[in-house]
């Protein structure tokens, strides 16, 4: 075939899609549109479960024509297994792109904070430059978690970090000193020793919690102290606000 004659071939796009934390109705009407038009979802499972929230949150707006493709993720540190997952993945999607299917990859909260979408996003791009992929913005975890207890999560000049619980008390202590208003994400890791750190610091008074928002078990606290702590779920996080009352505005 001379160069003239061969077709360019037309490519799907990837949405990565945030569904947001919980509640059905904190889908932007962009991820509805999305979600309506594409052929095939891509959803994340982990552990020993084939059940993924983000799956839960928008099942009731698909149709038995699209088609639902669980991807394994594991949760581990080992890094030859994630790169073998994140390489399997990255493959089969891809292969759905190249057959010129537009396909969306779901994710809870937003796909840009602490998702799995971004190493999806990574493999892809590197395999296949020209694929089309776009990100469609969620609402995240601690945006929905500060809308239920009812706070600001800074205000004025203050400072707002968003950091990751699971390295433990040591990363968090730079962190802890010198910001206004902290989002402790994965906070059920290493939940004993957060609570700890903000006992030795004098922070527990000014610590919030929120476990499972927009779902049916939800669990609010502005004294974390008294919260019961026990085998936090998964999905927990912590707030400390070190500068504003955390009373209810
Ligand atoms: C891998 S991060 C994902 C963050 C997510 N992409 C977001 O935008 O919020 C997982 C952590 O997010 C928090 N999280 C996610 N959904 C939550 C929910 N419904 N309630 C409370 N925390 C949640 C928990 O701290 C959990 O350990």
């Amino acid at each position: 075939m001379t160069a003239s004659l061969k077709k360019t071939v037309r490519m799907g796009t990837l949405y990565g899609v945030g569904v947001g934390p919980g509640d059905p109705e904190l889908l932007t009407l962009k991820a509805q549109r999305i979600l309506n038009e594409v052929g095939v979802i891509f959803s994340a499972t982990s552990g020993k479960s084939t059940k993924s929230l983000a799956l839960e949150i928008v099942k009731d707006l698909l149709s038995p024509d699209q088609k639902i493709i669980p991807l394994h993720f594991p949760m581990t540190r080992n890094k030859g297994l994630l790169k073998r997952a994140w390489n399997e993945n990255s493959d089969t999607v891809l292969g759905h792109l190249k057959k010129n299917i537009d396909v969306a990859f779901i994710t809870l909260g937003d796909p840009s904070t602490y998702s799995t979408f971004t190493y999806l996003h990574r493999f892809i791009s590197k395999k296949e430059p020209n694929a089309q992929i776009e990100i469609i913005p969620g609402i995240t975890s601690f945006q929905a978690a500060a809308a239920r207890l009812k706070i600001p999560l800074s205000e004025g000049e203050e400072s707002l970090v968003i950091i990751s619980g699971a390295k433990g008390e040591r990363e968090l202590k730079n962190v802890i000193d010198t910001c206004d208003n902290i989002v402790i994400l994965k906070a059920y890791r290493h939940y004993d020793s957060i609570l700890r750190l903000l006992e030795k610091r004098e922070l527990i008074e000014k610590g919030l919690g929120a476990r499972n928002v927009g779902l049916k078990d939800e669990s609010l606290t502005t004294d974390i102290k008294k919260w019961d702590g026990k085998n936090p779920s998964y999905f927990t996080l912590l707030l400390v606000k070190k500068q504003n009352s955390k009373k209810k505005l």
